[in-house]
């Protein structure tokens, strides 16, 4: 089976480079099943099993890296490693002098989500200069030859599964068009951001063209959607401002939003609107959309199970550290401006009402939400 690989475009930092990422082309499942070995020049030559690990968070902008910071100090240290997590809280500057000071420190592996992919040029190639592996966590690196590896969920899959979402919530709520609807973007200097957007742009686009979805504001392309640093008052305050294009009775249907600390934010201003709720989506599962679904407020979030990522991610680490290459299952879509970033991604999968129950069977945390 051949599936299609799309043409992706990624915005990097203030300069906003649009990156033609991968040609339309075909990926052949026997690459991607998962046991094959990746050809990732990012061999380590191996390391001493007690060695230290470096992992370098961004901000706490949603509640994945809280959990990624919890999981990796604890499988990394169970697995025999010295874990050295940081979460980059002040920003671009301080993520730098984080990932400069793991390498000091002799770290072997340095895995990285990072603020903004394009900043960390000069500490990567230091880490290399060094010795290190570079992995990047989440969200690709961009425009350096010294990413040897990217563990991610598959994030244009999930832009595509929002997309969907937001098409199916209206119509169940409402069978017929055409529906008002908005977009929001997360922060441009996430690479993801755009790979988000434009995965949901391949399914809503078609219908904006024909007519069954009208974007209210007319504010339809990434620039015009994102949200300066993830932050849930920018998309309350720009949803605010767009709900001048809702004055009287006119309905808004729906709202396409990347994850689901937006989402909330957006409900938060359709409700002080008084506006009915519209559909609205979401990603990453945090506690309080899981209750908002269960509620029947938010519409639907997307599952991308920290403890898988970070398992996967933890998996490589001992791959390289008996002197083998990290397992990859693609090596064709993420080229980050300068190479194609050999990369392990994991299947991300929607939730809504309907199926929350059983996408959470197995995580202590939602399964008490989810009843
Ligand atoms: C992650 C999302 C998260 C967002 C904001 C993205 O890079 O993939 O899961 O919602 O950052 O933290």
């Amino acid at each position: 089976m051949r599936t299609n690989q799309h043409l992706r475009t990624m915005a990097a930092g203030a300069a906003v480079l649009a990156l033609a990422l991968s040609a339309c082309g075909g990926r052949d499942d026997s690459e991607s099943g998962g046991g094959g070995s990746g050809t990732a020049s990012g061999g380590s030559g191996g390391f001493a099993k007690d060695s230290v690990i470096g992992v370098s968070l961004p901000q706490k902008t949603s509640e994945n890296w809280v959990l990624a910071e919890n999981l990796f100090k604890t499988d990394l240290k169970a697995a025999g490693y010295k874990p050295n997590v940081q979460f980059a809280n002040g920003g671009v500057t301080e993520q730098q002098n984080q990932i400069s000071s793991m390498v000091t420190n002799g770290a072997k592996v340095i895995i990285i989500g990072a603020i903004d992919g394009s900043q960390l040029n000069t500490q990567i190639k230091q880490a290399h200069d060094a010795g290190a592996v570079v992995i990047a966590y989440d969200r690709l690196l961009l425009n350096s030859p010294n990413v040897d590896y990217y563990v991610a969920y598959d994030n244009y899959k999930v832009g595509q599964l929002q997309g969907q979402a937001l098409l199916d919530g209206m119509k169940a709520k409402k069978p017929n068009g055409p529906y008002n609807i908005e977009l929001f973007a997360g922060s441009p200097d996430d690479a993801n951001a755009k790979v988000f957007f434009d995965g949901a742009m391949s399914v809503l686009k078609p219908k904006i063209d024909d007519g069954t979805l009208k974007v209210g504001s007319g504010q339809k392309s990434f620039n015009q959607a994102v949200t300066q640093g993830w932050k849930p008052e920018n998309a309350q305050k720009r949803m605010d401002t767009l709900l001048s294009n809702y004055s009287g009775s006119k309905a808004i249907d729906g709202v396409l939003s990347p994850n689901d600390t937006l989402a909330r934010a957006i409900l938060t201003s359709t409700k002080s609107a008084g506006k009915p709720n519209p559909i609205v989506t979401g990603q990453d599962s945090e506690v309080e959309s899981v209750k908002s679904i269960m509620a029947g407020v938010q519409y639907s979030t997307i599952n991308k199970d920290t403890r898988n990522l970070v398992k996967q991610a933890v998996k490589m680490v001992g791959e390289l550290q008996s002197g083998g290459k990290a397992d990859t299952n693609d090596t064709k879509s993420y080229n980050n401006g300068v190479k194609v970033v050999p990369a392990y991604l994991l299947p991300p999968q929607i939730v809504t009402k309907a199926n929350a129950k059983q996408a959470y069977a197995n995580d202590p945390t939602l399964s008490k939400i989810t009843g």
